[in-house]
């Protein structure tokens, strides 16, 4: 990014260390943290100054970013590429009068007795879907699995790799089995080709029953005329709006049929109040106190200033352990863009590779990097202060599993940032990598929803100062297009045996040879 006075400020942040930094100002936390009545965000680990930020800010304002977070929520068409508002919000503000008659629907249908067509109840859910259509669901499904209701199965379908389908569906009677096709468009290949295969499995489980498909599919989406002609009835599908993007859907009702048929639909509307309270936060804090804006700011920092172009997401919490792969949709389908909101070229670093896992597993596998690799990555740490489980008191444990736990918590921050000397160089730390804690209280539906918010509003928030649209995903289109090219050869292969290679390179024709030889 163009910006002469962080330009000349990252060049002298870049002759300081964080042990320097901390030495000169050991309560520096104190400036550099936000803490709410939620959540506690700390980001004096961060290679910033309170001078750094201030000049973020003063980006951010520049970038017009009050007012675009404005426009988004005002329902501006802030999507132009697409002709579209970008309105998540509204699904949990409870003031829009369309989303909240289809979550009366969704209520009374999750409150419903549900019996399949042979009389059995209905115990299990299959959830056919890919990306924005699973990740945020089934990373909220994970993280709130201690409040499911028992004996009621959620499992999530999304790979076209048939293994995918029968592994989740193989110990699963079709009498009990409800499947919900979830799918904004209803095109999308991968899901209709499970779709497909589920419909086939069901009428063969059910013995051709007439109501096979009636009483065991629900759906999910926008586009009411192609659920009809796959044959779900439209009185058993959930509908949301185009102003609703795929990866920003996990408060429509593509999260509220699976979660609330899981987790009761009460549950579910509190995922909507955490989501809610951090959307007031994100439009109404000011910047030095908006956690989202404040965490997109140190990205973009990170990111066009210190160069450091990956970022690792590291929630000491078994239950957001599908938190980082939802957040590499929102992250990568957003912010991965080569133009700006006016079709120009960017001549800056957008977007960021995320990667992440739950601690402590990712300390046993991809940490020797984080200390000590020639990469540095930036890293993002969320802990709780209540588990969802404590396990106390249990011969052998000095201390509960949750303290265990959090003593790594709160251990690697320090070791990536302070590092540690040793005249061995392979066994020296050199530190000054850097990290933000969040602290919350407990992995509950409210933060659950507070998260991924926080989540989407920091992405939205980099793509407003970069000035790039984050609500368009014309990248997933190619690969797409190449896709139907191969299936019409495959088609024309199962039917005439005949390999047609016209028009590939070499090495396609190759694979493709080899693959159906
Ligand atoms: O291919 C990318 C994408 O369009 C995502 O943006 C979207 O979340 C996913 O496919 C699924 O789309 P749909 O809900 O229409 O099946």
């Amino acid at each position: 990014m163009n910006n002469q006075a962080l330009k000349k400020h990252v060049e002298q942040i870049k002759t300081i260390t964080l042990t320097q930094l901390f030495q000169d100002s050991p309560n520096r936390y104190k400036e550099l943290s936000v803490t709410t009545d939620q959540v506690y965000f700390d980001f004096s680990r961060q290679l910033v100054t309170p001078e750094t930020i201030k000049l973020l800010i003063q980006l951010a304002n520049e970038q017009k970013l009050k007012e675009k977070i404005a426009n988004m929520f005002a329902g501006e068409k802030i999507n132009k590429t697409e002709n579209r508002s970008v309105l998540h919000v509204a699904l949990r503000s409870g003031q829009n009068k369309e989303v909240q008659a289809v979550l009366a629907r969704i209520e009374a249908f999750s409150k419903k007795d549900l019996i399949g067509a042979t009389g059995k109840k209905l115990k299990n859910i299959v959830a056919i879907g890919i990306g924005g259509s699973y990740l945020g669901p089934d990373y909220l499904a994970t993280a709130l699995r201690p409040f499911s209701k028992r004996g009621v199965t959620l499992r999530f379908v999304a790979n076209v790799d048939g293994t995918d389908f029968v592994e989740k569906t193989a110990d699963l009677d079709p009498q009990e089995t409800l499947v919900i096709v979830i799918s904004k468009t209803f095109t999308t290949a991968e899901t209709m080709q499970n779709a497909n295969t589920a419909k086939a499995w069901m009428i063969k489980g059910l013995n051709n029953h007439p109501e096979a498909v009636k009483k065991h599919f629900i759906a999910v989406s926008t586009a009411r005329e192609e659920v009809q002609s796959f044959g779900i009835d439209p009185e058993n599908m959930f509908g949301f709006w185009d102003w609703v993007g795929g990866r920003f859907s996990a408060t429509s009702a593509v999260g509220a049929v699976p979660l609330s048929l899981y987790l009761g639909f009460d549950n579910f509307q509190k995922i909507l109040d955490g989501a809610n309270w951090l959307d007031e936060h994100f439009r109404n804090e000011p910047f030095e106190k908006n956690i989202p804006v404040l965490s997109a700011l140190i990205d973009i920092w990170n990111i066009n200033f210190l160069g450091l172009k990956t970022r690792a997401l590291l929630p000491y919490s078994q239950g957001l352990s599908k938190l980082p792969a939802h957040t590499q949709q929102v992250e990568m389908e957003s912010n991965g863009k080569l133009v700006d909101s006016d079709g120009k070229p960017v001549d800056f670093q957008t977007g960021e590779v995320v990667l992440g896992e739950a601690g402590t597993n990712g300390q046993h596998s991809f940490y020797q990097l984080l200390h000590q690799g020639t990469q540095i990555i930036p890293a993002d740490f969320i802990g709780f202060i209540k588990p969802q489980y404590e396990l106390k008191n249990v011969p052998g444990n000095e201390i509960s599993h949750h303290e265990e736990l959090m003593t790594n918590f709160l251990a690697q921050p320090d070791a990536l940032a302070f590092g540690h000397q040793d005249k061995d160089l392979a066994k020296n730390f050199p530190g000054n990598r850097p990290s933000s804690s969040l602290l919350l209280k407990e992995l509950t539906p409210f933060t659950a929803g507070l998260l991924l918010a926080w989540t989407e509003h920091r992405a939205a928030a980099k793509g407003f100062v970069w000035n790039i649209n984050s609500f368009d995903q014309f990248g997933v289109q190619l690969g797409k297009v190449l896709g139907k090219d191969h299936r019409r050869r495959m088609i024309e292969f199962n039917k005439t045996g005949k390999i047609n290679t016209d028009g590939l390179t070499p090495a396609t024709a190759k694979l493709l040879t080899d693959f159906l030889s």
